[in-house]
């Protein structure tokens, strides 16, 4: 599938985070639709460490890459000397989704370090290239800013949702100290798909579900979970965001959502449905304080400059994944 008429076949191409679930769909679009394209991905993978929430520090794993013919770096954000593997490449374009992904890790100064200060890295690479650099902000920079939410209105409210904010503020400065850079945000939303099952509990409750019922078990909602939505995107809809933000002059910050937000409910319903499945749904207190109860991108510029358009509703999301959720199941979960 082409988004546009971009021809990727013979760029170099850079995919920080490229051994995670966005970077990973990435590199196998890059590569299943433009077999000429020199992919490089650059990812710390996942060691055993954990952070004090338990999760790990880093969910890159080498099955997201299976099948993959491109250049494969394992290196830290961090570390300039691993960045400086780079330098013998001249990038087209640079995709950045490596971070500290983890919206409940509260180290602030890991955080900010990962995230923040290898992204000064990252737009010079960018710029020394002349490269076209697409990079993952999020929503949670709007912590609970009421729906719609949109672009210029943020107000982040943990370490996670800050980082990609001074992310976004150092763009702009860029951009206006550089018009002659592309440089393009994109604010994902609840993205949901295929080569998401390795980041454990911090991938989607799509997947999470789709497993607790697979298992037989009734799936387990905060209590009010009608009442909790979210705009959940298809990770099609975030590469098709990535395509069209890499034509000329779109430099800027985009939502990257459906508008059309759905219920925790939802996904559990739809996924029984279509799983043949009858175990009704378990509620319980929900734990956390300051939960976002109602998230619905303002997608208006992004169709206006960027051309995007999501293409898939939920339920059509969750039917095209339903199959990658068995597998995982019988290969990585029973
Ligand atoms: N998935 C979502 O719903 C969502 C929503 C908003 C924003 N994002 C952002 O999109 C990007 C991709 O997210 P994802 O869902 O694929 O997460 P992910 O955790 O699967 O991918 C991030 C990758 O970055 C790598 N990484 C982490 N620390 C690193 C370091 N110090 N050096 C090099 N690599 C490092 C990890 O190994 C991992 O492969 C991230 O920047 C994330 O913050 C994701």
């Amino acid at each position: 599938m082409k988004y546009n008429d971009i021809d990727f076949n013979n760029k170099t191409i850079l995919i920080t985070g490229g051994a995670g679930f966005i970077g990973a769909n990435l590199a196998f679009y890059f590569q299943e639709n433009f077999p000429e394209a020199h992919i490089v991905i650059f990812d710390i993978f996942r060691s055993e460490a954990t952070f004090s929430n338990g999760n790990l520090q880093s969910f890159g794993h080498y099955k997201n890459l299976i099948g993959f013919h491109g250049d494969i770096i394992c290196g830290d954000l961090n570390s300039k000397a691993d960045l400086a593997q780079l330098d013998s490449y001249t990038f087209d374009y640079i995709f950045h989704e490596a971070a500290i992904s983890d919206t409940r890790v509260y180290d602030q100064k890991i955080i900010m370090q990962t995230n923040v200060n290898s992204f000064y890295d990252i737009l010079s690479m960018a710029k020394k290239s002349n490269a076209t650099l697409v990079y993952a902000s999020s929503a949670a920079t709007y912590g609970s800013m009421p729906s719609p939410q949109t672009v210029g209105k943020e107000n982040p409210e943990n370490p996670y949702g800050f980082s990609k904010y001074a992310m976004d503020q150092i763009a702009y400065k860029m951009m206006k100290e550089n018009p002659s850079m592309n440089i393009v945000g994109l604010k994902y939303f609840n993205v949901y798909g295929a080569r998401e099952f390795f980041k454990d509990k911090t991938s989607s409750t799509v997947i999470q579900f789709g497993h607790q019922i697979l298992a037989g078990k009734t799936p387990r909602l905060f209590e009010g979970s009608d009442k909790i939505v979210r705009d959940f995107v298809y990770i099609k809809d975030v590469i098709q965001a990535n395509i069209k933000a890499c034509a000329p002059k779109k430099s800027g910050v985009y939502n990257v959502g459906t508008s059309k937000p759905r219920s925790f409910q939802d996904i559990a319903d739809i996924l029984q449905k279509e799983l043949g499945t009858d175990y009704g749904t378990e509620y319980f207190p929900n734990p956390f304080t300051g939960y976002q109860m109602h998230t619905q991108a303002d997608i208006s510029s992004s169709e206006e400059n960027l051309g995007y358009s999501p293409q898939w509703e939920l339920e059509d999301g969750i039917k095209d994944y339903l199959s990658e959720i068995k597998r995982t199941y019988e290969e990585e979960v029973k």
